[in-house]
């Protein structure tokens, strides 16, 4: 069942550039679906248009159909679209550090989160659900980290707590665009997994946002892969890697195999 469904999405830049050309695609309830394709292609621009934080010049020249669990998004006033934020979609971005506030405490950013949706959360209640969800995502001396700035933190640490402070609303939705580019090859396969379990453990739907197809062949259910702003094809995960119908895919499958070529022969 589809829990996201998005079509004819089209996005314009001004009369003559298109950015996005009749995107349609869908994320079932459950699975981890991933948006794939190189720099500039439109992955966030179409991240950006389902949740309606496009930048005004652009979200006027959006159209199409963005539907949630069985709800229309695109027309939604900007209150009701906080809302849809709220429980249902939620996002993490490629830059947690920059995400995270610098000048606060990671337990003053988790409350704040925490009083925006449980306002009558007390002290206690608020601290062993912060240390429960920092746990849920692998940090393993949570009340530490709990006293801790963002800057004192690695990437891989800010990402992990980007991610238990998104988890806070229990989205039904995760929307995770390019979460682990910044971040070496290890710490990325640990967040992946992080971001697996939760997958499985808590049925949490996600969309993954990368270029990387290292990525998508170990997390993806089904996978879109997007050139110049238009989905090329749409395969599950196994197919995909098998047998990629389009010249464009080929093409990346291609590029991804000759980089262990290349370091073989250093
Ligand atoms: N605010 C904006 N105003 C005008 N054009 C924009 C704006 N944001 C993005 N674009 C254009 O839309 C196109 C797609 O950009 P987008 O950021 O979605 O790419 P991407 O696939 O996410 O790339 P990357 O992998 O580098 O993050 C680009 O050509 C970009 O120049
Ligand atoms: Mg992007």
């Amino acid at each position: 069942m589809a829990l996201l469904e998005i079509k004819d999405l089209n996005v314009f830049q001004d009369r003559n550039r298109q950015i996005i050309r009749n995107v349609n695609f869908q994320v079932n309830d459950g699975e981890i679906f991933c948006l794939v394709g190189r720099s500039g292609t439109g992955k966030s621009v179409i991240a950006k248009a389902i949740l309606q934080i496009l930048p005004p010049e652009l979200q006027r020249f959006v159209s199409g159909t963005v539907t949630f669990d069985s709800r229309s998004l695109l027309g939604l006033t900007h209150q009701q679209i906080l809302s849809v934020r709220g429980r249902g979609i939620g996002m993490i971005f490629q830059d947690s550090l920059g995400a995270l506030n610098p000048v606060y405490k990671v337990r003053v950013q988790m409350a704040d989160v925490f009083r925006k949706y449980t306002p009558k959360i007390g002290r206690k209640e608020l601290r062993k659900q912060s240390i429960a969800l920092l746990r849920q995502v692998d940090i393993e001396r949570p009340e530490e980290v709990l006293e801790q700035y963002p800057f004192e933190l690695s990437g891989g640490m800010c990402q992990r707590i980007m991610i238990a402070i998104a988890l806070i609303q229990r989205p039904q939705l995760l929307i995770a665009d390019e979460p682990t580019t910044s971040l070496d090859v290890i710490t990325q396969k640990k967040i992946l997994a992080v971001l697996q379990r939760l997958n499985q453990e808590l049925h949490m739907s996600i969309l993954f946002i990368t270029h990387d197809l290292g990525v998508v062949h170990q997390i993806a259910d089904r996978i879109g892969v997007i050139d110049k702003g238009q989905i090329v094809e749409t395969q599950t995960r196994d197919n995909l890697f098998a047998a990629p119908q389009a010249a464009y895919t080929k093409a990346l499958l291609a590029n991804m195999l000759r980089v262990p070529a290349l370091e073989d022969e250093r």
